[in-house]
């Protein structure tokens, strides 16, 4: 009987237990990213892509050089290649469904409106957002409503600004919002834009949601959805009780499906459907930061 030869199995680049070790730690401290062990294999072959882009063959090289001042760059390619951007239009649509027939009803008498898509990606989410506000809301023109969407990746955030999609995107949006808020392209086949009337009521910005936040708020809705799932648990707390914080009383907080609220924010914060959440009235002790 003959036996198999072992299996070596060839690693282009070294990446050792301490190399691992090193930028979860640094994912951490810069992004609040979790990294646990068994992502090694996934931070690796995620990675190996930057260290060929970069010229550089070892990954104990790599993490010398994200500690340079002038490579923010590098940074951020790092965030984008340990996270994903996948979004789409009226992702979990019980949320916009929430917004429309609880939120914006109890609004009604408000001329200011104040929505946050913190972690937006490529500005699906913040869309649809204002979509359903134009929808619901007749005099939204004459009200003072604004969107903010921010994401740590520039890349995204750009293409967010300029708000056009494949045809295939658009088609996840009901189709009397698709023919009043979209059109085709006249530069690129296959793509469709956003109305700009849609566009105005959003400013989109760089944030990451680890650092400080140079706005107070308050807000009327926060959409932090798919985003906090890559935060370790000590990162998902504070975040929860920083929103609770920038939450006007009554505000609500939606976060993605698998992703539940925890800690201190509980204090604040009360159950009011699938993944989402309201600020009690009267809350003390949450702080705005
Ligand atoms: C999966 S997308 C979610 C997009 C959208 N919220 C949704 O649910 O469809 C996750 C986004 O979170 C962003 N992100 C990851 N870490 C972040 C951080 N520390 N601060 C801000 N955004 C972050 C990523 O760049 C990515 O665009």
């Amino acid at each position: 009987m003959t036996t198999a030869p072992a299996v070596t199995t060839h690693q282009e680049f070294s990446f050792t237990d301490e190399d691992f070790r090193a930028l979860a730690q640094l994912a951490r401290a810069q992004f609040g990213l979790s990294l646990a062990e068994s992502k090694k294999p996934l931070v690796y072959s995620r990675l190996a892509r930057r260290l060929r882009a970069r010229n550089i063959c070892r990954f104990d090289d790599y993490m010398s050089l994200l500690d340079i001042p002038d490579e923010q760059d590098e940074r951020l390619q790092l965030i984008s290649a340990l996270t994903t951007n996948v979004t789409s239009f009226f992702r979990e649509k019980h949320h916009f469904q929430t917004l429309r027939e609880i939120v914006l009803p109890r609004l009604a008498s408000r001329r200011r409106l104040r929505i946050w898509s913190a972690g937006c990606s490529t500005g699906q989410e913040a869309y649809s957002i204002a979509m359903t506000l134009l929808e619901a809301l007749p005099d939204a023109g004459s009200r003072d409503i604004r969107i903010l969407a921010t994401d740590i990746d520039p890349a995204v955030v750009e293409r967010a600004k300029v708000g056009s999609y494949a045809v295939e995107d658009i088609e996840n949006l009901p189709a009397e919002m698709r023919r009043a808020w979209t059109r085709a392209s006249p530069e690129t086949a296959g793509k469709s834009e956003i109305a700009a009337e849609v566009k105005r009521m959003i400013s989109f910005g760089e944030l990451n949601l680890v650092d400080p936040w140079p706005f107070h708020g308050p807000f009327d809705a926060i959409f932090c959805r798919n985003v906090a799932i890559y935060f370790d648990q000590e990162t998902q707390q504070r975040l929860w009780q920083r929103f609770a914080g920038m939450l006007d009383d009554g505000g609500y907080l939606f976060i993605g499906h698998s992703e539940r609220v925890s800690g201190p924010a509980l204090q604040a914060l009360e159950t009011a459907g699938v993944t989402t959440y309201r600020k009690k009235q009267d809350t003390l002790g949450v702080t705005r930061t």
